[in-house]
């Protein structure tokens, strides 16, 4: 399976890959970043707000890997009781602890030669934390209440939506498994950092919608486009779908009747006040770069960091230098941040 683009960043996604909607850029770079990492063997880390698209990005690794005729198998991480958790990810031998009544395999044995997609990984209790380093860097382990040491050959799609370098500093997630996940993180901007991808997002879920329960739906206003795309969506990707879904229920005729009103009219320059660290990171590096046009160099120079470091953090961050949210240096002779990167802090 391949996975195809231009030098501008123009992706084609194989056919048999979950639907992915989005030319933004931003998101572009993601699927860039997809692209390189997919047909290896290495662990990934999907970063990002709820709803942004963690688990669609995850099935496209391994969808894009050679091991995309095996299982793809997920483990939430916080959906099951940590006292459960290892049993869960290791299986267990029958009489291992009280009520194992039976031999169970674990998702490391089933997902053998395939993917393990581990979600919630923040959520993956201390004491566990270092069986599974093990597992990553060694491929072996035990089930529960057996000495015998198992191989296995699986790789990890971790995701989060929670910021496990700040974890790591307070002490709540082991420093040396982030830094074994995080070889190759893959950052999902929210959908409000990526605007651009809204109406074709619209209009793939009213199509999908409307579909699904018998509708001929044939227009969309630009006046609700314009605002679906001015508001935030704290929520993402999901929150948007819902809302699409509820438009299209309460849609009578050929022309969509989204609730509005819900909508918390948002001005194009007033983003949100950032909530976290890396959202004041962001909007401070958008801020100086509108004051350099969009020049790395000098921008580098303000923030008083080598080109290098911000050319990562504009990566990582998802900021695209050729059409920002800023608008400001639109067309500037900035370096796209869909090219090839050669740059790894
Ligand atoms: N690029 C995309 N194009 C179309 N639909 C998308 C895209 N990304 C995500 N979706 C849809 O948005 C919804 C949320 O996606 P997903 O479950 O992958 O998000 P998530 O980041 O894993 O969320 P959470 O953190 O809450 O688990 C899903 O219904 C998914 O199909
Ligand atoms: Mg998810």
């Amino acid at each position: 399976m391949k996975l195809g683009g231009d030098n501008r960043g123009g992706i084609a996604l194989s056919h048999n890959l979950p639907h992915m909607i989005g030319s933004s850029a931003a998101f572009r770079n993601v699927l860039r970043q997809v692209g390189l990492v997919a047909p290896t063997e290495e662990t990934v880390l999907i970063e990002g707000e709820t709803g942004t698209g963690k688990e669609v990005i995850a099935g496209a690794i391994h969808g894009l890997s050679p091991r995309s005729g095996r299982p793809l198998l997920k483990l939430n991480c916080a959906a099951i009781p940590s006292g459960l958790l290892e049993s869960e990810l290791f299986g267990h031998e029958r009489g291992a602890f009280t009520g194992a009544l039976t031999q169970r395999i674990g998702r490391f044995e089933s997902a053998d030669q395939g993917t393990l997609f581990l979600d919630e990984i923040g959520d993956i209790p201390l004491d566990l934390q270092p069986k599974l380093l093990r597992v990553l860097q060694e491929q072996e382990f035990e089930r529960l209440g057996s000495n015998r040491t198992l191989q296995c050959n699986v790789r990890i799609v971790a995701a989060t939506n929670r910021n496990l370098s700040r974890m790591v500093a307070e002490g709540k997630f082991r420093a040396d498994l982030y830094y074994r996940l995080s070889i190759f993180p893959i950052h999902l901007p929210p959908l409000r950092h990526r605007r651009d991808d809204v109406p074709a997002l619209i209009r793939h879920f009213v199509e999908a919608y409307a579909q699904r329960m018998n509708k001929q739906i044939d227009v969309i206003p630009q006046a609700t486009i314009d605002a679906i795309q001015r508001h935030d969506w704290p929520g993402n990707i999901r929150q948007l779908q819902n809302f699409i879904a509820r438009a299209v229920i309460l849609t009578s005729g050929a022309v969509l009747e989204a609730p509005l009103s819900e909508l918390q009219r948002v001005e194009d320059n007033v983003a949100s006040e950032p909530t976290t660290l890396e959202e004041a990171e962001r909007s401070h590096i958008l801020r100086i770069l509108s004051e350099t046009n969009g020049r790395l160099a000098p921008a580098a120079k303000i923030l008083g960091m080598p080109r290098t470091t911000l050319f990562y953090k504009v990566r990582r961050l998802g900021i695209d230098l050729t059409r920002t949210e800023v608008g400001q240096w639109r067309g500037a002779s900035a370096l796209p941040v869909d090219r090839p990167v050669s740059v790894m802090a």
